[in-house]
């Protein structure tokens, strides 16, 4: 388990929240592996019939930790076992209880990504969505450059994934994955109540129709692990060296000399 990851329920309500603001919520290792076991426990608990996803401090995730990208490159550990990124995304895909998210400040990548397999997503006025993962030398991951196209359309998917542009909350419920944004201090109760909502619903008739929505999660885990080939792969590139060192070094990177 990790400290970084706020583990509760409320009711039939599991509540999870990223809990390391000093670093903008920023998921290390660890913590993907805290909300893997968390989504897995749920799944085994009939006590819980929704899952909300919450946040500490003024950024709700700023995304993979770079540092601890960079220090453990593509996963090296055990080569047979599933990464725990990797394990927290293929909870998402699979979930069949209903996912929630209240995202209360800024979401970068993973933060972002992860949204398109919840089911209702509310924002604050304050939420900003980003994805720059090109920006990092990276390609997008959590099945993103297949799902965002299929919700928002091809042109405006590409502002997020293909430009780095990063959104404000009116604009990603116009793009259509968030249902509502909320005044800012309403956004906790809202969410809760929503979830609190789902939960109190009829189980089976619940886990059925969201399976029904969703007749391409095959295809979705297939794109994903295709993802993932590209995303290790470039973690090992001398564009995301590049990127990351940039980060660190609080400067813009310079790919002139890339590819
Ligand atoms: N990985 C590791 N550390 C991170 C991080 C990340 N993704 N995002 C933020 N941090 C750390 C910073 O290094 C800083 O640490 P320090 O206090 O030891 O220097 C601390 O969190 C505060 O971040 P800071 O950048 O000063 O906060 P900010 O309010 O000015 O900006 C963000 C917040 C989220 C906009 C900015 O931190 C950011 O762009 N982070 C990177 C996001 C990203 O590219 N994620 C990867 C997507 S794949």
């Amino acid at each position: 388990m990790s400290d970084h990851i706020g583990v509760s329920q409320d009711g039939a309500v599991l509540r999870l929240r990223f809990n390391r603001p000093e670093k903008k919520n920023a998921i290390t290792v660890n913590m993907y592996a805290a909300l893997a076991n968390a989504l897995e426990d749920a799944e085994k608990n009939d006590s819980i019939r929704a899952v909300l996803f919450e946040a500490d401090g003024d950024i709700f995730t700023a995304g993979n930790d770079i540092g601890d990208f960079m220090a453990n490159g593509a996963e090296r550990g055990d080569p047979h076992a599933t990464p725990p990124v990797m394990r927290f995304l293929l909870a998402l895909a699979n979930a069949k209880k209903p996912l929630l998210a209240a995202v209360q400040g800024g979401a970068v990548g993973v933060g972002v990504t992860m949204l398109f397999h919840c089911d209702l997503v509310f924002a604050s006025e304050r939420a900003t969505f980003h994805t720059p993962f090109v920006n990092l030398g990276l390609v997008p991951e959590a099945a993103s450059s297949l799902l965002l196209p299929q919700i928002a359309g091809h042109q405006q998917a590409a502002e997020m994934l293909i430009a780095g542009k990063k959104i404000d909350a009116p604009r990603a419920e116009k793009f259509g994955f968030v249902n509502e944004v909320v005044a800012h201090e309403a956004l906790e109760k809202t969410a809760l109540d929503a979830a609190r909502n789902l939960a109190a619903k009829a189980p089976t008739a619940m886990r059925l129709t969201k399976q029904l929505m969703k007749p391409n999660r095959d295809a979705v885990i297939a794109h994903m692990k295709n993802e993932g080939e590209h995303f290790a792969a470039q973690l090992e590139s001398a564009e995301f060296r590049e990127a990351g060192m940039a980060f660190m070094q609080k400067r813009k990177p310079d790919f002139s000399k890339a590819g």
